[in-house]
């Protein structure tokens, strides 16, 4: 009786793993979307730009080696004035550092 659902079981757990975006999982492009929709208007989110003093560029904040992806989790999850806090989702803030980390690179 239980058989054939015992058989579905190792199908359906190398579907999840073999998914292309698990819900678990940070998604660059989508932290890229993120930034440019929700961070460009202060920061430069392209991957070059002249940016200002007062406001550093994503490229530079990533290019920095003081801020490694739990400094930058640490922040987004509670920024300091002058930069506003944006409420963003735990799973936003590791899509947003995740594409960071490519920025870095
Ligand atoms: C309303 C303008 C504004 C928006 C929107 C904004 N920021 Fe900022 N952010 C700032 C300012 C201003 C600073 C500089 C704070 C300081 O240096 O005291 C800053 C600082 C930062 C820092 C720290 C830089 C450092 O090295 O100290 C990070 C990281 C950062 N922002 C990431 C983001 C990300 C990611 C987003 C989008 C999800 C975002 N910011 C959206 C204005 C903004």
């Amino acid at each position: 009786m239980t058989a054939p659902f015992l058989k579905a079981v190792p199908f359906l757990l190398a579907m999840a793993i073999a998914g292309s975006s698990p819900a678990w999982a940070a998604d660059p492009a989508e932290g890229r979307r993120i930034a440019e929709s929700w961070c460009s208007s202060c920061h430069v989110a392209a991957d070059r730009g002249p940016g200002t003093d007062a406001v550093p560029t994503l490229q530079r904040i990533a290019a920095d080696p003081r801020r490694d992806p739990g400094w930058l989790r640490q922040w987004l999850n509670d920024p300091h004035p002058p930069m506003p806090d944006l409420n963003l989702s735990h799973a936003e803030i590791e899509n947003v550092v995740a594409y960071l980390q490519t920025l870095a690179r």
